[in-house]
């Protein structure tokens, strides 16, 4: 544990929107007077008609949480139409391409046109507020304008990451019930193509409630058309108009869709509504941040991840900011191409994940000493725990020690930041995520549900409801108040572990349920499981993390063969192709141990905690494995550990 502590200089604080004293006292007001707080907090954004009605609805029960809800707005107006009259010709998204040569400016004006033009084209195919409409797009302007394009209407977007396969697209989009497919001819990353229309019309196969896809030229690559169905993108939108009226949306009428894993089962719907989502958004881009007028600020998510909707399109465009959107990956042409950019673009702030900086670590620092990254003013970090080592480089290397860093934990779930450091408020510990934001209110519970206070260490869960949490689980309430309300009554449940120190600051230990977290991406041992049992020649499989360098963790699985199967080589590699297959590269196994057979108790349930103690190498304190109904299997799989 690094508690190295790292002061606020007090020319941020001076600076900040946000310091010590102003924290305190918002955080106070948060608890002592939520309604009150919200209130005031809910005019950053822009309303049609201003909610009266604050918060209704708790954590017990059916948890039937409301934000703002006799309020009325449109997102996009929030993102768009208000800024038109103050920076209706200031820089919106900056894109920079996968290529270092290619980028693009979009104002305001034009990203308004641009989003209204898509409204008109979906609107003549027939898609009316409630629809959902289907994203897989690659990291070009027209995803953040298909985002804002729906919401222009009032469908509901469902945005699946240009990296997830056919069958991974296709179950998302049976699963919400999409019209529409919004895809692209290809995508291009790190100087390769991306068959995106090709996996769509693989998935297609299995959706026949799919009418229409548009499909927006980015590479201008062949792909097949199939009539009636299939039209291009940019000839429809350039025959539209480009005024288009928002509708009008209640508070809590949805606004996206977002598919993540869980423990079991498949991928869940996480559905966010519009009021208390977009209020969210505003309010932590703002004070995390610390965004003010005129800065560049850059997060390096894909908008197929909940970090792209928040924090790069909906947080930004809301206040006003200048977004920067990369098509591209941090090592093409060479490991420099963040620093790069920043310079490019006279980059102030600047958002990534661990498992980059640990990749760029990997590297050296000539790659960052040869650029001068003298914009940098902040830097940020999502998706998994950082190591205070990486901590350490991404401060002293890239940050020049000039540039505070926001250890940002939040969730799908969450809709944005809830446990952060604010710049110019929170003295810093590397590997520390620090405090809660105001609004938001953690505790530490034992395995029996009780509070812990003070210095303690525990499952995370949230005592009261923030206005961006989701609302529930896409066509399935049960599942929503089952997997986060009912493991300890009367709280949200994060699924997280972590630990309180004696200064209130807050470390995320990392899931304590059966998900892991793949450079920052999330990942059901199930959804793997069931990849890999569905092969044919696999007879049982059992996946755990284990740590990884650069990925934080990595994907471990034991796999059981059929009779009369043998392993080989070959098979193996069959097995990792199967699941990129099956479910995208990001669920590739990083390790595959032949399996005789699993630790079973003698109810034939898989003991975990042992299979992820051999996969991390602890065999040295396997623990009780009295209760199993063969402990042979162990000491066979201690000795056949992979590396
Ligand atoms: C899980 C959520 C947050 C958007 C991107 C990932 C882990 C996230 C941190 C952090 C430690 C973190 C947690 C969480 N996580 N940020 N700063 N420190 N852990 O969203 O796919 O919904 O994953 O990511 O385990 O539960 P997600």
């Amino acid at each position: 544990m690094h508690e190295e502590l790292f002061p606020v200089k007090p020319e941020v604080a001076a600076a900040a929107h946000i310091n010590a004293e102003k924290y305190q006292q918002l955080y106070a007001a948060s608890v002592s007077d939520p309604d009150g707080f919200w209130a005031t907090e809910a005019k950053r954004i822009a309303w049609i008609k201003p909610p009266t009605q604050i918060l209704s609805g708790d954590f017990t029960g059916d948890v039937q949480v409301k934000w703002f809800e006799d309020g009325t707005l449109n997102a996009s107006v929030s993102c768009l139409d208000r800024h038109l009259a103050e920076r209706g010709d200031q820089v919106a998204i900056i894109w920079e391409s996968d290529d270092p040569n290619v980028h693009e400016h979009v104002t305001y004006r034009d990203l308004h046109a641009r989003v209204c033009r898509l409204a008109n084209v979906l609107k003549s195919l027939g898609v009316q507020k409630g629809d959902r409409v289907c994203i897989y797009l690659p990291m070009v302007v027209e995803a953040a304008v298909s985002m804002l394009a729906c919401a222009r209407i009032g469908a509901i977007h469902t945005v699946v990451f240009g990296g997830f396969s056919p069958d991974s697209l296709a179950g998302r989009i049976q699963d919400a019930g999409c019209r529409v497919l919004i895809t692209a001819d290809e995508g291009r990353r790190g100087g390769r193509k991306v068959a995106l229309k090709a996996n769509a019309d693989a998935a297609l196969k299995q959706c026949p409630g799919v009418e229409h896809v548009l499909v927006a030229s980015v590479t201008g690559g062949k792909v097949e058309m199939t009539a009636p169905r299939d039209k291009s993108y940019n000839e429809l939108c350039a025959a539209a108009s480009p005024e288009c009226e928002p509708v009008e949306m209640a508070a809590e009428d949805p606004l996206f869709i977002l598919y993540t894993s869980g423990s079991t089962g498949k991928p869940k719907g996480a559905l966010h509504t519009t009021g208390g989502y977009m209020v969210w958004a505003s309010f932590t881009h703002q004070y995390v941040f610390d965004y003010k007028p005129g800065e560049i600020y850059w997060c390096t998510a894909d908008v197929g991840w909940v970090t792209g909707h928040t924090y790069i399109v909906y947080g930004p465009l809301a206040n006003g900011a200048t977004t920067l959107m990369f098509e591209g990956v941090p090592s093409y042409p060479d490991a420099s191409r963040f620093w790069q950019v920043v310079d490019k673009h006279k980059v102030n702030i600047f958002y990534t994940a661990p498992t980059a900086i640990r990749s760029l670590m990997r590297e050296g620092e000539a790659p960052v000493h040869s650029t001068s990254r003298a914009s940098l003013r902040l830097l940020g970090s999502v998706g998994e725990p950082i190591n205070p080592e990486a901590w350490l480089w991404y401060h002293r290397v890239v940050g020049d020690h000039r540039c505070p860093i926001v250890d940002t934990w939040w969730q799908t779930e969450t809709g944005g930041i809830l446990i952060s450091p604010l710049p110019g408020a929170t003295p810093l510990k590397p590997g520390s995520a620090t405090l809660p934001l105001p609004g938001v209110q953690p505790v530490i519970l034992d395995a029996d549900g009780r509070e812990l206070e003070g210095a303690a260490e525990g499952n995370l869960c949230l005592k009261r409801p923030w206005p961006g949490m989701m609302r529930t689980v896409f066509g399935d309430h049960p599942r929503f108040v089952q997997t986060y309300f009912s493991t300890f009554k009367g709280y949200y449940f994060t699924g997280d572990g972590a630990r309180r120190d004696a200064d209130g600051y807050y470390w995320i230990t990392g899931r304590v349920d059966d998900v892991i977290n793949v450079s920052g991406h999330r990942m059901g041992t199930a959804e793997v499981e069931s990849a890999l049992v569905a092969h044919p020649k696999v007879a049982e499989a059992a996946v755990v993390g284990f740590p990884h360098d650069i990925k934080g963790q990595g994907i471990y699985a034991y796999v059981t063969l059929t009779a009369g199967e043998e392993p080989s080589e070959e098979l193996r590699k069959e097995l990792v192709a199967w699941v990129r297959k099956e479910i995208g590269p990001i669920a590739a196994p990083d390790a595959i141990q032949w399996a005789p057979g699993l630790p079973k108790t003698r109810s034939g349930k898989i003991m975990r905690r042992i299979l992820r103690k051999i996969a991390a190498n602890e065999t040295d304190g396997l623990g009780d494995t009295s209760t199993l109904a063969d402990p042979g299997v162990v000491t066979e799989l201690v000795e056949n550990r992979v590396r």
